[in-house]
């Protein structure tokens, strides 16, 4: 059972930092809601992601899945925490989609939700997202 004691102050002022900076890229001009995610591999590297979205609005990336794609494109596949900061006053989770691509890549993930005004809530991917489908079940299947 992962939990936010598992990563220490530094690591999380770290990711909130990153986190704040990439915001300021997103692309978000239908719904004005700027997203920035930070996530921190087992071998203490950074990857940002910002939301992307796009005029069919459906084909909108998170701006998890951006830094979950940038991270796995440097060739980085495990993770230790993740950070992600929305302007609201109870810092948002990630979606319902994005709980899944982390679940493709974390057994259990500490997330720490951030906003400006520095609000921090913190949870994992088990209390988001229990009972998940993964490609563990498939070894059951044959
Ligand atoms: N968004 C994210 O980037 N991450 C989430 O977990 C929730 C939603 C973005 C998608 C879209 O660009 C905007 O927030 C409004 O839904």
């Amino acid at each position: 059972m992962a939990d936010h004691k598992d990563i220490d102050e530094q690591s999380w002022q770290a990711l909130a930092s990153a986190a704040i900076t990439v915001r300021e890229r997103a692309y978000a001009p239908y719904s004005a809601f700027a997203v920035g995610a930070a996530i921190l591999t087992t071998d203490g590297r950074i990857f940002t992601g910002c939301n992307v979205e796009n005029a069919t609005y459906g084909a909108t990336s998170c701006a998890e899945r951006t830094a979950i794609g940038s991270a796995v494109a440097a060739g980085a596949r495990e993770f230790s925490a993740l950070c992600v900061i929305t302007d609201v006053e109870h810092p948002s989770a990630p979606c319902g989609i994005c709980r899944q691509v982390i679940a493709e890549f974390c057994d259990d993930l500490p997330i720490m939700m951030i906003n400006p005004a520095g609000a921090r809530a913190f949870t994992t991917l088990d209390e988001l997202l229990p009972l998940r489908f993964s490609g563990r079940d498939f070894k059951f299947s044959r």
